[in-house]
């Protein structure tokens, strides 16, 4: 795959990564990209971004295309976290003559990850002349990290905004509208979900800041997946301002996992009755769904439901790894609660009632508990909790 342009002055030379399954626990069905684009002005060049250090090799080949890597004068570093900074010492071996600028949070992980490498603050106030062709910067804290940074080239009207719009999806095409707008749109709300969920506020303030700045980007390249450009820069801009808002609906997910059916009975019964009772539900099987697509309908979803056995007089581990994992992305304003079986000894839907409480959920009823197989009768109980369940999250959202 060769050098891609992006715009007069801007090139894509990043790396491909189609084997990604795996992004610290967030599955990657599609694979990732790491890209990386260099600025050409009529006196000098700029790298914004490297790579994940085994992509290094990928990314110079790729620059070598255009240029002599050692001709590069500037290194950008936009964001810290080793996906798009473990490279760096490797790319900067073979560009022994640039300068290499970050945020002032971006210098300081710099050095602690590169073992005392010292490189550059660049803020808002500066502005790069690479010859006719120019760089702005403007600190983009926890988007994705609080070293984050966007970088502008006002004369292509390009923003290059590292996690921001990013997607993971690894394809031989480098624009939205080539892979296809529905494809593009569906990985980004996957990524949306699963990395900056919780960060929907800074997400808003920085793009207020873009537009403070006077910058009117007509390309959005990211430093994952595809590039947004023409009609789709607004289009993935409302997209995200949409989501920001944190508007959830009358929705609820049921995630659960079983041992032996009962539970599985349970989560059943529970969904049909939130259905009967008017709500968009979702239902979920924690042994065969990836908490990443699940986490694509928890991002507007006002209820969660979780259900487990009890096993060893606890939840069951892939219950208490999904939870871990929604703890740190979507508690806020949600209702929840627990439901499950048990044969012996109970304690599961205690101690995820616990847990839901810990990691910031409202839990809105005491959970409902079912030992061995539950009767008819039992089922009606279940169904009468959902009843109560449903009633709250509708009244939640008037
Ligand atoms: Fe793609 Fe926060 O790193």
């Amino acid at each position: 795959m060769r050098a891609v342009p992006v715009s007069e002055h801007v090139t894509w030379v990043g790396a491909v990564d189609w084997n990604l399954r795996d992004f610290h626990g967030f599955d990657t069905p599609r694979g990732s990209t790491y890209n990386a684009y260099l600025v050409r002005g009529a006196e000098k060049v700029a790298l914004i971004d490297t790579v994940k250090t085994a992509f290094v090799p990928e990314l110079l080949s790729r620059i070598s295309e255009v240029l002599d890597p050692a001709s590069i004068d500037l290194i950008v570093v936009n964001h810290i976290e080793p996906d798009h900074n473990s490279g760096l010492r490797d790319v900067m071996a073979a560009c022994p003559n640039a300068r290499v600028v970050a945020s002032g949070s971006g210098v300081r992980g710099i050095a602690e990850y590169h073992d005392g490498l010292v490189v550059d603050a660049v803020g808002p106030t500066d502005v790069i002349d690479l010859g006719g062709v120019t760089l702005g910067f403007l600190p983009a804290p926890m988007v994705h990290w609080p070293d984050s940074m966007f970088t502008y080239c006002a004369e292509d009207a390009v923003l290059m905004c590292n996690d921001a719009f990013g997607q993971h999806l690894a394809s031989a095409e480098r624009f939205a509208d080539e892979v296809g707008v529905d494809l593009a749109l569906d990985e980004l709300k996957v990524y949306y979900a699963n990395i900056l969920l919780p960060l929907g506020t800074q997400i808003a303030k920085v793009m207020e800041k873009v537009a403070a700045a006077g910058w009117a980007p007509t390309t959005i390249a990211p430093s994952h997946g595809v590039i947004w450009r023409g009609g789709l820069v607004d289009r993935a801009i409302s997209t995200y301002a949409e989501w920001g808002s944190g508007e959830l609906r009358d929705k609820v997910v049921v995630a659960y996992s079983t041992m032996w059916g009962s539970t599985d009975v349970l989560a059943r019964t529970i969904a049909d009755t939130l259905i009967a009772q008017g709500l968009d539900v979702h239902l979920y099987d924690l042994a065969v769904t990836s908490y990443a697509q699940l986490m694509v309908e928890l991002q507007d979803a006002r209820g969660l439901l979780i259900g487990s056995p009890t096993l060893h007089h606890g939840m069951l581990f892939r219950v208490a790894g999904f939870l871990q994992y929604v703890g740190a992305l979507v508690p806020a304003g949600r209702l929840a609660a627990a439901f499950g079986s048990y044969g012996w000894s109970s304690g599961a839907t205690k101690q995820v009632t616990d847990r839901l409480t810990e990691i910031g959920f409202e839990v809105a009823q005491d959970p409902y508990t079912q030992k061995f197989r539950p009767t008819e009768a039992e089922l009606a109980a279940a169904s009468e909790w959902a009843v109560a369940f449903a009633d709250k999250v509708k009244a939640a959202g008037v």
